[in-house]
């Protein structure tokens, strides 16, 4: 990449307006924020804008329920959204609604030339259709007896019960959910896009493989793996994009009674909602699009893949000009809670609002997904203990700290004055040596690197505080000078620490810039060092830290119980004296099978899966193994493991592994083991090996074993 200055298009994507935010949202948001904002920080320009995908039946049948037009229904929803994006310090340019002009215009534009390009044609199809309603019926309005278990009140494409999946045509029973009548077969044409067209095909399978403006891959390595299953073999299936009247929609041109389905005008709302901010701003919506240097690149989650990245690129592609492909798809992995899939009805999700209500900062949850997310498309689970230590240790106590500990020396002794002599201290060096490395972690999307990296850098600043110790030289009128000197380093790293930080924590950056009276904060401005010249203000409080039962225990009061389990402090664990099992001849594998344990008990052990980052002996131990093991938490744990009989260091490093990620940590001789991997043995050939248990190609660092 060179140093030009880069023109980005970004959008996350849109979503339906048929119900508030939720955290996954809220999650996809942020981790957009912080990239747009580091771009910013770039002197990069960037277009960031959103939209609410208003149409489609759900829609349009919960506004007929309600006894409103969609359009007043989309409008509520529309309404509600500005104090979530405003509260979380999200910073759309520009926010629209896919039910536009500027959508139904595009959309008809771009339908119209993949018609001409001959990838469009259509085909009758046989659905049920609800004569009481007078419509057709999507899979899920849909009701019957799965044709496979025999549970009732099952959807017309898959069992909640069995898990099969099947046709609404092979329901025993089918009932319409809309009217409870019994649908009749109707046939109807259908419009569709040819995407196992040869030219499509091939189009896919260089688009999915190339690189963006920036020179990096176009799509994580997980999501073309996915797209390479997908377009090998040649069974890629032509897409039906038409909906029959009644629906909520925009309608085919010269085919009366048809619209396309929301998904082929949803993404087209990232155009539509460019188009209208280009419009509100005075620039040129064709000629920003044809731009040489524009790049387009999209937030997205792991459920939406299949769309972003085989349908929407081909449907660009094939559009011509003034649309382009996308430059990137960036896809994240869903947000958990205690590593289980939030759900309202077990008292697991997460309230965006209510967070904010309880008087949460914004920046705690914008600094913890910061420390959770990389650039893989891997869960982020939210755990109130860890949620806890990572804002009130880190944030408050590593970073805020030192502002709290520098500034009062300076602006109360000095009149605000640092010691300009003090700015070329080698800590201060250190800490501006790491800035390439942090700028390229937030570009390349690894912000639980930069979190750590960060930290790190704080810690650096700390220990030299604790060393120095300026309370001890405030006491002393002869040495004022150290006392400046080291308030001077402390807060110049303060400054460096935020600039480093302001990507995530916009606000107090905001604040920072402020009362260090140092200019607004930019990665061109980390050789600007603090300067006697420009004295700092009176420090005001920036962040409180997160109350447990409060806040926490309030955000998520139904598994407070299990989580009041989970924050007992950890002490140094007395494990109970392991037997020796009775080596049995007739048991399996030697060792008689423990006694009965309720699933309760299972769940205790939270089992993860882990990546092996690093692997290394133990000076001084014939038996253990040194792991850093990678369990998706945006950090490294260290763990040993009695496996050095069997295993080399050098060829474990990047193999995945189950450990017990709960386990009490242990003190050893050598360092803390903050965990247990799994490993089988026999017991009656105990010699003969120990085996580490590896979970099948697929698993990812983090996941739980249930
Ligand atoms: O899955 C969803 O929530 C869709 N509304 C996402 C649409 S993204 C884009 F295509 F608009
Ligand atoms: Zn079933």
């Amino acid at each position: 990449m060179t140093n030009k200055k880069r023109n980005i298009f970004v959008t996350t994507a849109l979503p339906y307006a048929n119900g508030a935010f939720h955290i996954g949202h809220i999650m996809e948001y942020i981790q957009a924020d912080i990239w747009v904002r580091h771009e910013r920080m770039c002197g990069n320009t960037v277009h960031f804008v959103g939209a609410d995908d208003a149409h489609g039946a759900p829609i349009m049948i919960a506004a007929q329920k309600k006894g409103i037009t969609p359009q007043q229904f989309v409008a509520e929803i529309a309404a509600g959204r500005k104090q979530y994006l405003d509260g979380f310090h999200i910073t759309f340019d520009h926010w629209h609604c896919t039910d536009s002009p500027e959508n139904t215009e595009l959309s008809q534009t771009i339908y119209l030339r993949l018609k001409e390009a001959g990838l469009i044609y259509t085909k009758d199809i046989e659905q049920f259709y609800d004569t009481a309603k007078g419509m057709f019926l999507a899979d899920r309005f849909i009701k019957g007896t799965c044709p496979k278990c025999g549970a009732p009140d099952q959807y017309g494409d898959s069992c909640e019960k069995c898990g099969s999946v099947y046709s609404p045509t092979d329901l025993i029973d089918p009932k319409s959910a809309l009217s409870g009548t019994t649908p009749v077969l109707k046939t109807s044409t259908h419009y569709f896009f040819k995407l196992s067209d040869p030219r499509a095909v091939e189009f896919l399978h260089e688009w999915t493989q190339g690189k963006g403006a920036d020179g990096a891959n176009r799509v994580q390595a997980e999501v073309l793996a996915k797209d390479q299953e997908w377009l090998s073999g040649g069974n890629l299936a032509d897409w039906d994009i038409s909906r029959d009247a009644p629906y909520f929609g925009i309608e085919i041109p010269d085919a009366p009674g048809k619209y396309f389905y929301v998904w082929l005008d949803a993404p087209i709302g990232y155009l539509a909602s460019f188009k209208a901010y280009c419009a509100k701003i005075g620039l040129d919506f064709e000629a920003e699009l044809t731009r040489e240097d524009t790049e387009q690149i999209h937030f997205i989650g792991k459920d939406i893949i299949y769309f972003h990245t085989l349908f929407w690129p081909a449907m660009l592609h094939f559009a011509g000009k003034p649309f382009r492909v996308p430059d990137h798809v960036n896809v994240h992995g869903f947000m958990t809670v205690n590593g289980q899939k939030m759900s309202k009805s077990r008292g697991t999700g997460i309230s965006p609002l209510e967070y904010l209500k309880l008087g949460m900062n914004a920046e705690w949850l914008r600094y913890y997904l910061a420390a959770k997310l990389n650039s893989r498309v891997e869960d982020v689970d939210f755990t109130k203990n860890d949620f806890q230590a990572r804002v009130n240790s880190d944030l408050i106590g590593k970073y805020v700290n030192i502002a709290s500990r520098a500034a009062g020396f300076i602006f109360k002794r000095f009149e605000g004055k640092v010691a300009d002599a003090a700015m070329n201290d080698p800590i201060l060096a250190e800490l501006r040596q790491a800035a390439p490395e942090i700028k390229a972690a937030y570009e390349t999307r690894e912000y639980a690197r930069a979190m750590r990296r960060i930290m790190e850098l704080a810690d650096v600043i700390n220990e030299f505080v604790d060393r120095e110790k300026p309370w001890e030289l405030a006491k002393d009128a002869e040495r004022a000078a150290d006392l400046q000197r080291v308030a001077s380093i402390a807060l110049e790293g303060f400054r460096l620490l935020t600039l480093y930080l302001k990507p995530v924590l916009p606000a107090t950056a905001e604040k920072v810039e402020a009362f260090l009276n140092c200019g607004e904060l930019t990665w061109n401005s980390v050789e600007n060092v603090l300067s006697s010249s420009r004295p700092i203000s009176k420090y005001e409080h920036l962040m409180g830290r997160v109350d447990r039962e409060k806040q926490l225990d309030k955000l998520l009061p139904e598994i407070s119980a299990q989580q009041t389990e989970e924050a007992k402090p950890v002490k140094a664990a007395k494990p109970a004296k392991k037997q020796a099992p009775a080596a049995d001849p007739n048991a399996p594998g030697g060792e008689p099978i423990a006694e009965v344990c309720t699933i309760e008990d299972f769940i205790k052990t939270d089992l993860r899966v882990a990546r092996i980052v690093k692997c290394e002996e133990v000076e001084g131990s014939d038996k253990l193994l040194r792991l850093e093991l990678d369990v998706g938490e945006g950090r490294l744990r260290q763990v040993f493991s009695g496996i050095k009989a069997w295993y080399k260091p050098e060829d474990l490093v990047d193999r995945l592994v189950v450990m017990i990620a709960n386990l009490a940590p242990r003190k050893m001789r050598f360092g803390v083991s903050e965990g247990m991997v799994l490993a089988a043995s026999s017991a009656l050939k105990k010699d003969e090996g120990v085996y580490l248990v590896e979970p099948f190609e697929g698993a990812e660092p983090g996941m739980r074993l249930h």
